[in-house]
């Protein structure tokens, strides 16, 4: 049996009824596959980095998280949206574990300030250590991973989600991996597209009409792919039954290679 990756976008995690019927899909889909849960929560930490003083600053859709930022991130992530997730998949009767990517030694890393001017936490994933993960699947435990780490030095890193639910997928060899967002699919000209391969979505992304956020989500996608991922999906999370839907293809984006 290999897990089902589903991350899911920081908007879907503050819906608090939302949330309720997607831990309500997860507990049925639990029954039958093992999950793995990773979460994002970009709009959160920017809402709390802004009344904190600092000024949130993006590349690519990636942030480029400065020192004092990474305290914030690691609160928001680690703390606040990890901890209420786990509280919210527990009252639907899953067996919940928080955890980030420097437990047991999910994720190392390192800083992208080689790639970028000047210093920042805002880190890349150099390796992966599935064994915690499966350790807890094997005993029927729930994961819900955030995105923050640690380099060598054991300063904090944190981590684009997307990156994150890429290389668990990989690492766990998913059969899927679905990204729940805060849009129904890729959109271009307004309309969802059923279906996205490599190709396309390359232009996409050199003409503009895949933009912010949606770069890493659709790099993550392709890199998944090539790395033996089954299949990947792109959409929102629309209410009781819908994780269903977006894993027979019925609702969302399904990205191929060709
Ligand atoms: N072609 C496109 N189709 C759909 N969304 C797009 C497109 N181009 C850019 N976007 C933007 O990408 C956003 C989704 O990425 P975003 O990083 O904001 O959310 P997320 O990754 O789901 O959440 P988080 O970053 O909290 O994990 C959409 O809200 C939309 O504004
Ligand atoms: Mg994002």
């Amino acid at each position: 049996m290999s897990a089902i990756t589903v991350k899911m976008g920081g908007s879907l995690a503050g819906k608090k009824e939302s949330m309720g019927e997607l831990a309500g899909d997860l507990a049925l889909l639990q029954r039958s596959r093992e999950c793995v849960l990773v979460h994002g929560g970009g709009a959160e930490v920017t809402a709390l980095s802004k009344r904190l003083g600092c000024s949130p600053f993006f590349e690519k859709g990636i942030r480029i998280t400065s020192v004092q930022e990474m305290d914030i991130v690691e609160m928001v992530l680690s703390g606040k949206i990890n901890k209420r997730l786990v509280r919210m998949l527990s009252s639907a009767g899953i067996n919940a574990v928080g955890v980030c990517g420097a437990d047991g030694g999910l994720f190392r890393g390192k800083s992208i300030s080689a790639e970028q001017a000047g210093s920042t936490r805002t880190g890349t994933i150099t390796g992966v250590c599935p064994a915690l993960l499966e350790l807890l699947l094997a005993r029927d435990y729930f994961p819900v991973v955030s995105s923050t780490s640690m380099d060598d030095t054991g300063e904090g890193l944190n981590i684009n989600a997307d990156e994150a639910a890429l290389e668990i997928a990989v690492s766990l060899q998913s059969e899927s991996l679905i990204f729940l967002s805060d849009i129904p699919g890729i959109l271009i000209g307004g309309e969802v597209l059923p279906t996205l391969n490599e190709g396309e979505a390359l232009r996409a992304i050199r003409e503009g009409s895949i933009s912010g956020g949606m770069i890493p989500k659709v790099k993550a996608a392709l890199s998944a792919l090539h790395r033996g991922v089954g299949e990947i999906v792109i959409g929102e999370y629309s209410g009781a039954g819908s994780l269903e839907l977006l894993l027979s293809g019925k609702l969302g984006t399904i990205i191929k290679l060709n």
